[in-house]
């Protein structure tokens, strides 16, 4: 085996661990209950300390889609879970993301690795979602949702935003989560998420 070959073993290697210990600490969290203001804040403070391992979770490692796909994001799966649920996601995105505001219909989180993905808070009004606020995410920090809160996501001048992004129920079977299309000025229903590449085995 070659070192560079070693290297790139080893670090997939100390990826997993990495993931498992993580998962288990949030299994232990997760699974305390109802999942409510405390357990999020807690899984908040897990992927944060995740995240800062930024060696294992390396742009090279989780590329962009090639210039012949119209998306500029990629969805890779590290951890998925039944008891408690949870799907853990690493998310990286090119610039010019911008997704309407919408719900979950299951808890979220999301915590920076690299990059800044910038949030925007939403109070649901009967002409639509009403701004209510903002925060954004990158390294050291994470923002949690409850099923019915409302964001919007939008990176714009930067090449390559990495962050981790965990659902109380896995985005390919994730139906029912509501978006605002501006244009029509109507709520819709996001189709479910496609394309995931599994990456549970580093
Ligand atoms: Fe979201």
């Amino acid at each position: 085996m070659t070192a560079l070959a070693r290297d790139e073993t080893d670090t997939k290697a100390a990826r997993v661990a990495a993931v498992r210990e993580t998962t288990d600490a949030l299994k232990a969290v997760l699974g305390r209950g109802e999942v409510g203001r405390r357990e999020l804040d807690d899984a908040k403070a897990l992927l944060m300390r995740l995240a800062e391992k930024r060696e294992l979770f390396a742009a090279e490692d989780f590329p962009l889609p090639g210039p012949d796909v119209e998306k500029n994001n990629a969805l890779y799966l590290l951890a998925a879970e039944n008891e408690p649920a949870l799907s853990l996601y690493l998310q990286v995105s090119g610039s010019g993301l911008d997704v309407p505001p919408h719900n979950h219909k299951t808890w979220a989180i999301i915590a920076g690795i690299d990059g800044i993905e910038e949030n925007r808070f939403y109070e649901r009004t009967e002409t639509g979602p009403e701004r209510s606020g903002g925060q954004e995410v990158g390294p050291g920090s994470a923002v949690a949702f409850e099923p019915e809160d409302l964001h919007s996501i939008h990176i714009h001048g930067q090449d390559c935003v990495l962050n981790f992004h965990m659902y109380g129920i896995p985005l390919d079977k994730l139906y029912g989560r509501e978006y605002w299309h501006a244009g029509s000025g109507e709520w819709r229903l996001f189709p479910v998420q496609q394309g995931i590449v599994d990456r549970r085995d580093g």
